[in-house]
């Protein structure tokens, strides 16, 4: 079930950022403040009473970012990132955003062929970016307006 988050959900978070990013891992205090913050939409994906992924945009003026997406080892390949970035998009639609950005590493296989399939293509390369010598790239997709209040309601 995709839900909101909320403060109580931190440690779980915390949880799959460490277990996701390792060394790169945003702290529970990091998380916290991704959660509480402002113009912050985080999403969180609970199976049987256990959070398996969770994603969060921050969403200004029409632009909505992509800060995190990430699934735990066991529930990838299942769809859940694919599910989470449809209701992100949603969100950020809702909030007014007509295109989202993101930035990834170009050796990472599994969320480059993720982003492409949805949409995605890579606007700007900054060579050896990260410590490893990998370059970050960035990406745009185009979003839909959301028609539903101007429609009258869905
Ligand atoms: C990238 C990540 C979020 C994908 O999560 P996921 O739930 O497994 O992705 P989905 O099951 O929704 O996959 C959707 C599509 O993405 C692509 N994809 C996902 N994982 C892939 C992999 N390991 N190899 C190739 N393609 C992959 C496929 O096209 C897939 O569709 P398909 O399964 O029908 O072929 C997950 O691997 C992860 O958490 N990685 C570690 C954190 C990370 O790198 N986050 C992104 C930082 S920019």
């Amino acid at each position: 079930m995709i839900r909101l988050a909320g403060t109580g959900d931190v440690d779980a978070v915390a949880h799959v950022e460490r277990e996701c990013f390792a060394g790169a891992a945003w702290s529970p205090g990091l998380v916290r403040a991704e959660i509480e913050g402002h113009r912050r939409t985080v999403l969180v994906d609970e199976q049987a009473d256990s959070i398996v992924a969770y994603g969060s945009i921050s969403v200004i003026d029409d632009v909505a970012d992509l800060h995190r997406i990430a699934v735990l080892a066991g529930a990838r390949r299942q769809g859940v990132a694919r599910a989470l970035l449809a209701e992100l998009t949603r969100s950020a639609r809702h909030e007014g955003a007509s295109r989202m950005l993101l930035e990834v590493a170009d050796d990472n296989q599994a969320a480059m062929t993720l982003y492409t399939s949805l949409g995605f293509v890579i606007i700007s390369r900054r060579r050896r970016y990260y410590p490893d010598g990998a370059d970050s790239l960035v990406m745009e997709a185009a979003m839909e307006p959301d028609r539903t209040e101007a429609d009258g309601g869905a």
